[in-house]
This record gives structure tokens, C-alpha cells and sequence, in this order.
């Protein structure tokens, strides 16, 4: 036995390898160094060996016992560390907690619907800056100068020529800068008015601007892709109408009305009895708004459009607060 020294210690290494726990590794150590162990019974051999051979397996001995001795030593620290007081305080049985998983903000659920019905209609996505300039959000636009907007109590200037854009209809004038017809684009943004926050007006809201611009654009084709939305979005059997409107940047202009939801056309309180709700602005793109963002209104026409996306998403759902949009409360949220 003595001649397996080496291979004691290998089938050691062994099934030290196969040790989990400490139950295991002090079988191992019954079995290896106990008093009746392995090693002890190799030493207990060692007197019958040879007076020449002794020194050499005592210190071949010396250096297994050693050795193992340290290897099941550094094995029993570890393990008993991995099986610290926290991991061991964990009861697996316990039933799991369960997560509240949020959810999109309803705005950002009714921009994602409208943004997926216009692409469905050959619309692209285009946006434009919050800090725009008095020129795109109102000249260009053909805003008189004495119009009622610019004044300081409905527009947040920052400079006399800078200003937290009202509408997203500059970036009408930025597309049209940048690409040439044919176009048609959505551009979805932020918008702010100097107004009174109360349960129909917030002084940041957000809009979604529609524009086409092509040869031979004709006001049935704004009616065309106006109905095909609405219908999409608030329903095949509603009703619509076309009501003839102003607007500085659009010639004709009109405002689309959905029957009332609520009332389904009777009259009610929300629609002011009149069975109508209004859902959007729209017209033909003004001769003199294509000329200002560079595009030859002999040769192109053009309708465009906007609406509110808060607005839009308190008529689909039925919510008679618009401040509900802001004040994160969760009873509100968790209802979309
Ligand atoms: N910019 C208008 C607003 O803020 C909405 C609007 C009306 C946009 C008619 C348009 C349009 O593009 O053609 O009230």
C-alpha cells in the first residue's frame, strides 16, 4: 500500500471534487484522516517498511497528509461560507411577491395608434424643435402681425424672436424647407400656451400635425384620408362633418366633428347639445405658406391638418379632466 501514496492522493482530489456539502466532506474525512482513516493505517504500515526505504515514505507520508489535510481545510471554509446566515435565512417556499408591471402612458398609447394609422396611409414621421422661432411659428405661417397670438399673454416668448412654439404647425415650414414635394408627413411634438391651467387647458400639451404636398392636391383627398383616420381610430359606424373654419395658414379652411360619444348625437353636456364634437382643423395649405418655406405654389398644392392628441384621447375615452394626463395618479393610469 505503501508503493500508492500518489494514487491515494489523486482518487482524494477526486472526491473532494464531488463534495456539495458539509455532510459529504466529513464523510471524506472519516474516511481519509480519522484515526482509523487511509492515512493513519499508511502510517501504521510505515513500521514494517525497510530501515533504507523509511526516511523517504515518512516524508512522501508526511507530505500526503499534509496536503490533504490543507486541501479538505481550505473546502469546509468555503463551503461554509457560500452557506452563510442570509443565504440560509431564505425560504424558498414562500409564494413570490407579485410585480406591478406598468404600462404606456395613455397619451403615448393614443400617439402610437394615431402615428400607426397615418403610416398605414403613406405617412412619414417627421419632428421639429420645442424652441422655435417667432418667423416659422407665425410669419411663415401667415399669421397677421396683429394677430391676437402673438401677444404676450397667449405665447411664451423667450426672446423677441424666439418662443415656445404654440402649435406644431412650423414644422410644416421645416419640412417643406428640407424636402421636396411630393411630401406627406405627421409631425407629433410638444406644444405650450400662456393659458390657465384648468380642467379643459393645460399650458404644455402635445399635437400631431398632418401635411401632403403634390401636384393636384384637391380638398376630397383631405376629406378622404381626414374620414379613413377618424374611422380607424374612433370607429367605423360614427358620423362625421366638415365645418367651414379660419386659419391664417390654411385657404379653405374647416374643422372636422364626430358625432358625441357620449350621447351618441342626441345632445349632451359634453357635446353642448349640439350632438357634435369637434376633433380637428384642417384645410388647404395657403398659397402664401408654400411660398415662405420655398415651395412654388404654381406648381404644388397642399392640404395639412392638426389636432390635439390630448384633446383626441378625452373624447376616445371618456375622460372629462385633461389635468388627469399629468398628475401621474395611479388609479387614473392603471385604468388604459
Ligand atoms: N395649428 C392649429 C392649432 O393649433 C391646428 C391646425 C389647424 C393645424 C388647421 C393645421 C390646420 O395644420 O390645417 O389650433
Amino acid at each position: 500500500m505503501l508503493e500508492n501514496i500518489d494514487s491515494i492522493g489523486l482518487d482524494f482530489d477526486t472526491e473532494l471534487q464531488g463534495v456539495k456539502d458539509l455532510k459529504q466532506l466529513e464523510e471524506i474525512r472519516i474516511k481519509y484522516l480519522s484515526r482509523n482513516g487511509i492515512v493513519a493505517g499508511l502510517f501504521e504500515q510505515l513500521k514494517n517498511a525497510s530501515k533504507e526505504e523509511k526516511p523517504r515514505l515518512g516524508k512522501e507520508l508526511n507530505a500526503l497528509r499534509n496536503s490533504v489535510q490543507e486541501k479538505f481545510d481550505n473546502l469546509k471554509s468555503s463551503i461554509e461560507e457560500n452557506s452563510s446566515e442570509e443565504s440560509s435565512k431564505i425560504d424558498l417556499t414562500l409564494p413570490g411577491r407579485n410585480r406591478i408591471i406598468g404600462s404606456k402612458h395613455i397619451l403615448v398609447q393614443t400617439l402610437e395608434e394615431m402615428k400607426s394609422i397615418f403610416k398605414g396611409l403613406g405617412f412619414s414621421v417627421f419632428e421639429g424643435p420645442e424652441l422655435e422661432s417667432d418667423y416659422n411659428n407665425f410669419t411663415a405661417l401667415n399669421f397677421p402681425l396683429d394677430h391676437p397670438a402673438r401677444d404676450m399673454q397667449d405665447t411664451f416668448f423667450i426672446t423677441e424672436d424666439f418662443l415656445l412654439r404654440t402649435h406644431t404647425s412650423p414644422v410644416q415650414v421645416r419640412v417643406m424647407q428640407k424636402v421636396k414635394p411630393p411630401i406627406r408627413a405627421i409631425m407629433p411634438g410638444k406644444v405650450y400656451r400662456n393659458e390657465a391651467v384648468s380642467s379643459r387647458s393645460l399650458c404644455v400639451f402635445h399635437q400631431i400635425e398632418g401635411l401632403y404636398v403634390d401636384k393636384d392636391v384637391t380638398f376630397a383627398e383631405l376629406k378622404g384620408t381626414l374620414i379613413s383616420f377618424a374611422r380607424q381610430f374612433y370607429g367605423k359606424d360614427l358620423s362625421y362633418r366638415f365645418r367651414p373654419s379660419f386659419f391664417p395658414f390654411t385657404e379653405p379652411s374647416a374643422e372636422m366633428d364626430i358625432t358625441c360619444y357620449l350621447c351618441k348625437g342626441k345632445g349632451c353636456r359634453i357635446c353642448k347639445h349640439t350632438g357634435w364634437l369637434e376633433i380637428l382643423g384642417c384645410g388647404m395649405v395657403d398659397p402664401n405658406v408654400l411660398e415662405n418655406a420655398g415651395v412654388d405654389p404654381e406648381e404644388f398644392t397642399g392640404y395639412a391638418f392638426g389636432m390635439g392628441i390630448e384633446r383626441t384621447a378625452l373624447l376616445k375615452n371618456g375622460i372629462t379632466d385633461i389635468r388627469l394626463f399629468v398628475e401621474n395618479d395611479y388609479r387614473f393610469l392603471k385604468q388604459f
